[in-house]
């Protein structure tokens, strides 16, 4: 059984996870929107890969018998700049949930919560991952950003990107 405050805060992170999907969704639009549709592609599979986790937080708050709680989702930002300001905007991002897992995992420990420590550890290890993968790609495209043919090769590259729901996180809930 979750205690109150474990539970809450598990909620507000599959909040936090639903809203990262909606970020990476808007950015998404904005690339297609620009003729990026490369970049359009690998932030809507970031976006899919965010909507996962927030499926892990909804299926492990109900699997300890707690109750889920959908709230509100915030609006993000519609338009960035430039390509290298959104991957910017994702790496702030990725560092800001990061933050929260941590404080996640330090009220799990207060309240002596194993399996939710427990199931935290993926998503530390997770979150180096997605905090290297945006700091790479951040890089990248700013490299290329005052370049048309260097940034279509980028974009390119970035449509290559792939992802299955299923094959990595198994079937809905
Ligand atoms: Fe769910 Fe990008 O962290």
């Amino acid at each position: 059984m979750l205690k109150a405050r474990v539970e809450e805060a598990l909620n507000q992170q599959l909040n936090e996870e639903l809203f990262s999907a909606y970020l990476y969704q808007a950015m998404s639009a904005d690339f297609q929107r620009k003729n990026l549709p490369g970049f359009a592609s690998w932030m809507s599979i970031q976006a899919q890969e965010e909507m996962a986790h927030a499926r892990k937080f909804y299926k492990f708050i109900l699997d300890r018998g707690g109750k889920v709680q959908l709230k509100a989702i915030a609006q993000p930002q519609a338009e960035w700049s430039s390509p290298s300001a959104a991957f910017a905007a994702g790496l702030t991002h990725e560092r800001h949930i990061s933050e929260c897992i941590h404080n996640l995992y330090a009220v799990s420990e207060e309240e002596r919560d194993y399996p939710t420590r427990v199931f935290l550890h993926w998503f530390i290890e997770e979150q180096v991952e997605e905090e290297a993968t945006s700091e790479e790609w951040g890089e990248k495209v700013k490299r290329v950003e005052n370049d048309p043919s260097g940034l279509f090769a980028v974009d390119k590259e970035a449509a290559t990107r792939t992802f299955d729901l299923v094959l990595a996180f198994g079937p809905a809930a």
